[in-house]
């Protein structure tokens, strides 16, 4: 079986859309491609309902709990390495990873960011995007490497800004295509790269 590991931070969407898509195409019996776990960083993360509501066991591994960032990552790679992940997926994961944890797990560690990459790394990619004059913003569905919201870009989504729009109407619109190109991008990293 070819496991795949999501991590979240907050509400989970992106790992639902995943996990549906998942269920829908029955990835388990017809590609033995199965989500095997959801692990958050944070124990009120509203995705972990939704996970357990979708029978796909859940974790939390709280920063808080460490020290550093290097102790941090080193837990989260021991919870995840239970698993045997083929793939990491960073569904809305807010945490910088060290390099350690991003060599760890070099070429099966993707990540969607909220803009069209190269454009707009970091945060408040949506405000940024309008205080730019930007027409189109979008989503990005990347390889994960040391450089933050770098690495290849594996999918991409287009939405128009339209006049008025503010950070959270276009941040809705780039959701929802973010909710199509993620799975789209697991299940095409497996038709490619396993
Ligand atoms: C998504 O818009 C995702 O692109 C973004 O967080 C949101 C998570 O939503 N990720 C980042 O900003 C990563 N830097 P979700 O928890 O509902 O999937």
């Amino acid at each position: 079986m070819k496991n795949i590991v999501i991590l979240i931070s907050g509400s989970g969407s992106n790992m639902a859309a995943i996990a549906r898509t998942a269920q829908k195409e029955a990835w388990q019996d017809r590609r033995g491609m199965r989500v095997a776990a959801v692990i958050s960083n944070r124990a009120d993360a509203q995705g972990l309902a939704l996970a357990k509501d979708m029978g796909i066991a859940t974790e939390v591994v709280s920063h808080r709990s460490f020290d550093s960032r290097e102790a941090f990552d080193a837990a989260l790679m021991a919870r995840i390495d239970q698993h045997a992940p083929q793939l990491v997926v960073l569904a809305g994961f807010m945490r910088i990873l060290t390099p350690g944890f991003v060599q760890h797990y070099a070429g099966r560690l993707i990540n969607i960011h909220p803009s069209l990459l190269p454009a707009f790394t970091g945060l408040n990619t949506h405000q940024r995007a309008i205080d730019a004059g930007c027409q189109v913003a979008g989503a990005t569905v990347h390889q994960v490497t040391v450089e933050l919201d770098h690495g290849a870009i594996l999918a991409q989504a287009v939405v128009p800004v339209l006049p008025g729009d503010s950070a959270d109407t276009l941040a809705t619109r780039v959701l929802t295509q973010e909710h199509l190109i993620f799975p789209q991008a697991v299940r095409s990293f497996f038709e490619r790269c396993v």
